[in-house]
């Protein structure tokens, strides 16, 4: 028996539903550290012409492909031709490989959600932060518990599980920004950090920061793994695959702007290193936030911005993975999480475990949760990327008129597909292995 395919109930929801996978820790975590790595505002304006000229359009593609096939990633590309099924498989392996490492930080975040809602802030959070994830129990069982709670929506299925999670998670994910970038442009360094934001520092254009800012801007829309695709594929018929691309972009990189607004004013009211990198939601803000009046109030709600943000992503990449095993093995959709689950709940532990018991325990010089992150965001993204987009430009009949239609500007996405695009994915692949 043929069962008819979920639809997302209304337009917006799909729009909401997308822009959950997209906004992620890829927008609050990674984005303002990225750019504080790279010069600020130089990047900020490298990143926003690639993601509006370069990754429209391998985004048009996953939505086009979902909406034209409607099928998850493996049979999608199986259709167009069974020489491509591999390229269907290699989307769902990565997109298996992220959360491995992506709901370790959830369980952390779950962590400082405890520490901000009990009031017992630790004097030193950097002393705090690697005694804590080097502990054996804790960070996996929380880890564990962050992928329980983000399954349970997959599981419940597209309109009452996804689509609710979405409808009200992201609403109470904007407001949190809001609050907190104002509250941020209140302290004494907001003009300063608005000024490192927006003030291009030219000496920081070079190859290596425009082939950071497009591997950020690839994972930060979910961009190469037949998420989009997926989410593409419950779309109504009379969705416009384009408007709908810039829209998601739209959101997504206001989101991260406001990220930034809200992190610098708080890094140069308190000295910090704008570069300080990964540690900056974990050890620097939390430290930050112990030392304002209603700290603990802000960083609780600075943390439930991260769990907003990291649970609609992690629902994202569960459903994809999710949708292939119903599609491709017949099993019911309660089966098929039950089995995603326990696959991500195996792998993540030791990727969990990499701070601590298993930090000496290294593959190719990395430890298992550096490889999984190194291996998806800079390898396999870029190069599944670059298959999705001469996969459709190339050997998909009719892709360009069904997506772009037959105007001026469906010539210029026309060469953009077909040459430019996948020329730069290759120049990212390249130096992504050096
Ligand atoms: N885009 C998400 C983020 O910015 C990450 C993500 C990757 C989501 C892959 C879904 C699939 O954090």
């Amino acid at each position: 028996m043929e069962i008819k395919r979920a639809q997302w109930s209304s337009h917006i929801s799909f729009i909401i539903a997308t822009v959950g996978s997209a906004v992620g820790l890829g927008n609050i975590w990674r984005f303002p550290y990225i750019m504080g790595k790279n010069g600020g505002g130089i990047f900020l304006l490298t990143y926003l012409l690639l993601i509006a000229f370069i990754c429209i359009i391998p985004l048009c593609c996953e939505l086009g492909l979902g909406k034209i096939y409607k099928q998850d990633a493996i049979n999608t590309f199986n259709t167009i031709n069974p020489k491509f099924k591999w390229l269907g498989w290699l989307c769902i392996i990565t997109v298996t490989l992220i959360p491995c490492f992506y709901f370790v930080v959830g369980g952390w975040i779950l962590n400082y959600i405890w520490v901000f809602l009990t009031s017992q802030l630790p004097q030193n959070f950097s002393i705090y932060f690697s005694q804590f994830s080097s502990q054996i129990f804790m960070p996996c069982f929380l880890t564990i518990l962050f992928l329980i709670m983000t399954a349970m929506f997959p599981f419940k299925g597209i309109n009452n599980g996804i689509e609710k999670a979405n409808n009200i998670m992201m609403p109470l994910f904007t407001i949190i920004l809001i609050i907190l970038s104002l509250f941020a442009l209140t302290l004494p360094g907001a003009k300063e950090g608005l000024i490192f934001m927006f003030k291009p520092d030219f000496s920081h254009f070079d190859k290596t920061m425009i082939l950071t800012a497009l591997g950020q801007a690839l994972f930060t829309l979910s961009i190469g793994m037949g998420t989009i695709l997926t989410y593409g594929s419950y779309m109504k018929e009379n969705t416009n695959i384009v408007k709908s691309a810039y829209t998601l972009i739209i959101c997504d990189t206001f989101i991260a702007v406001l990220a930034g607004i809200m992190i610098f004013p708080i890094v140069f009211s308190f000295g910090v290193e704008p570069s300080a990198g990964a540690t900056l939601a974990f050890i620097s803000m939390p430290q930050m936030f112990s030392q304002l009046p209603f700290g603990a109030f802000f960083g609780l709600i600075f943390f439930a911005l991260l769990f907003f943000a990291s649970i609609t992503s992690g629902i994202s990449m569960m459903e994809t993975t999710i949708a292939a095993f119903i599609d491709n093995f017949n099993i019911s959709r309660k089966k098929a999480t039950i089995i995603t689950t326990a696959i991500i709940a195996i792998i993540s532990i030791p990727a969990s475990l990499s701070f601590g018991l298993l930090s000496n325990f290294k593959i190719l010089n990395k430890t298992v949760f550096d490889l999984l992150d190194y291996s998806t965001s800079n390898i396999f993204l870029p190069l599944n990327t670059l298959f999705i987009c001469l996969i459709a430009g190339w050997f998909t009949p009719d892709f360009i008129k069904k997506v772009f239609g037959e105007n001026f500007i469906a010539k210029i996405f026309y060469i953009l597909l077909k040459f430019i695009v996948p020329l730069i994915l290759i120049c990212v692949l390249i130096s992504g292995i050096n």
